[in-house]
């Protein structure tokens, strides 16, 4: 594993998801450990665009709690159906949210965060295990380019563990 990620100097996002891409790839080549490499992944996605925040949610019983993250602390706790973490594990769709305040239901972990994008990740049998959710502190920051580079890496999260 290398020690630092190559990022191209540019501020188009896609050009930095197809750079990020295999360098995820090979960081969490190697390791099984789902902990270790989330928290990894969490670290390489803040430091490739600077989020306001970016982390995981995992399931555990019939709760979404919170895992590996980058940003400023966060609520720890979400259930099911609520806010657009639960909308996300509850529909098993990628949700993107241009205006937190005008989605019923937000969860306000900072009042600094204006808008945000979370993506599903599913087991083998295509339940939820965990959502990554990453937000901004801009309104509207995040389109299909986030959506589509952001559910690569989730594919290689979910082959971690079938
Ligand atoms: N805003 C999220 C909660 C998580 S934090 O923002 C880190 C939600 O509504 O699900």
């Amino acid at each position: 594993m290398s020690e630092s990620l190559y990022l191209p100097s540019t501020t188009n996002r896609q050009e930095i998801y197809e750079s990020l891409l295999p360098q995820i790839k090979a960081l969490v080549a190697g390791e099984t450990d789902l902990t270790a490499n989330l928290a990894n992944i969490s670290a390489a996605l803040k430091e490739a665009f600077n989020f306001f925040w970016v982390g995981f949610y995992l399931k555990k019983e019939n709760q979404l709690v919170l895992g590996p993250f980058q940003g400023p602390i966060a609520c720890t706790r979400i259930h099911f159906n609520k806010g657009v973490c639960g909308h996300a594990y509850t529909t098993k769709e990628v949700v993107i949210v241009p205006d937190v305040e005008a989605f019923p239901g937000h969860i306000a972990c900072s009042s600094a965060s204006k808008s945000e994008i979370v993506l599903p990740a599913k087991d083998k049998n295509g339940e939820v295990f965990l959502v990554l959710d990453v937000d901004s502190d801009e309104l509207n920051d995040f389109s299909e380019v986030d959506a589509v580079g952001l559910s690569q890496i989730i594919q290689l999260i979910e082959k971690m563990v079938m």
